[in-house]
C-alpha cells in the first residue's frame, strides 16, 4: 500500500475514533438490529478458523500474518454493521437538518436502524419504511422485528411499515419530502433492477425533496442515473474509511 493511502486510512479512522467519542451524535439505541447479509462474517469467521489450524499445524509465523488480517476484516465488517453505519447516519441525518414535520421513506428499512433514527427526529412527521423483509440480507429481519424496535426506541406513533419492493413503490407520486436507503439497493441483482429503485425513489419524492442513498457500490451509476433524471445538486461522496459512499441530490421545485 502507497504511504498516501495509508495517511489517508490513518486520518480517516482517526475522524472516526473522534465521532465515536464524541458520542453525541449517536443515541443511545435501546432496539436490536441484526447483523447485516448474516452468512458474510459466518464464512469470514470459517476461513479464518481453517486459516488459524493450518498456520498451527505448520508452525511457521508467517502463517499467521493472513489469519490476524482476516480477523482484522472481520472485525471491521462486525463493526460496521452493530455500531458503525449508526454512527455515520446519526451524522447524515444531522445534514438532513428536519423540521420535524416532513414524510420520510426509508427504502430497505430493515429492522430500522435508519428508520428509526430519523423518526426520532420528528414531531408531526412520519417515517416510513419498506422492505421485502430478507432474512438472506439481515439477520432476523421481519416487520415484527422492526414494529417492535419501534416501540422500544419510543417512537411506534410516529412509523409506518409496508412489505413492498423498492423496484415498484406501493405509494403514490410526490408523496414524501426526504428519501433515504441504507446498504439496500446493491442487494437488487441486476442494473435493470437497481435503476428502477432509483426511479421509484425519484417518482415519489416531492418537487423540492431530498434523497440520501448510502451503499457500498453502484453509487457512482446511481448519481449518473440521478443527473440524467434532472435532479439538482448530485453529489457522491465516501463515507470514512469504510467502502461506503452516498449519494446525495435534490428533486427540483418544477419537476413531477
Ligand atoms: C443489508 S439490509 C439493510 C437494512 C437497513 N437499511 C439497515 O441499514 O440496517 C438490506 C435490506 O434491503 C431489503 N431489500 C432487498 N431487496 C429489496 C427490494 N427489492 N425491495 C425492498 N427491500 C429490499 C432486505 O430485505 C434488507 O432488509
Amino acid at each position: 500500500m502507497r504511504t498516501n493511502t495509508l495517511l489517508t486510512l490513518a486520518r480517516a479512522l482517526i475522524d472516526e475514533k473522534v465521532i465515536i467519542m464524541s458520542e453525541r451524535v449517536t443515541p443511545r439505541r435501546r432496539g436490536s438490529y441484526g447483523i447485516d447479509a448474516p452468512l458474510a462474517p459466518v464464512f469470514m469467521a470459517a476461513m479464518t478458523g481453517v486459516e488459524l489450524v493450518m498456520a498451527i499445524i505448520s508452525g511457521r509465523w508467517q502463517r499467521f500474518v493472513p489469519v490476524t488480517f482476516m480477523l482484522a476484516v472481520l472485525g471491521l465488517y462486525l463493526h460496521h454493521t452493530l455500531r458503525g453505519k449508526f454512527v455515520v447516519w446519526a451524522r447524515l441525518i444531522d445534514e438532513l437538518r428536519l423540521r420535524g414535520d416532513e414524510r420520510i421513506l426509508d427504502l430497505g428499512c430493515g429492522r430500522g436502524a435508519v428508520l428509526l433514527m430519523a423518526a426520532q427526529r420528528l414531531t408531526t412527521g412520519r417515517a416510513v419504511g419498506v422492505d421485502l423483509w430478507r432474512n438472506f440480507d439481515q439477520s432476523g429481519n421481519s416487520l415484527e422485528a422492526t414494529r417492535r424496535n419501534a416501540t422500544a426506541e419510543g417512537v411506534a406513533d410516529r412509523v409506518e411499515l409496508h412489505t413492498g419492493d423498492m423496484t415498484a413503490l406501493p405509494f403514490e407520486d410526490n408523496a414524501f419530502d426526504v428519501v433515504v436507503s441504507s446498504s439496500a439497493v446493491h442487494n437488487i441483482s441486476g442494473r435493470a433492477g437497481r435503476e428502477k429503485a432509483i426511479s421509484e425513489a425519484v417518482r415519489v419524492l416531492r418537487p423540492g425533496g431530498r434523497l440520501m442513498i448510502a451503499d457500498i457500490r453502484a453509487t457512482r451509476q446511481h448519481a449518473a442515473q440521478l443527473v440524467e433524471l434532472g435532479m439538482s445538486a448530485v453529489a457522491r461522496r465516501r463515507l470514512g474509511w469504510q467502502p461506503w459512499w452516498v449519494v446525495t441530490a435534490t428533486k427540483p421545485e418544477n419537476r413531477n
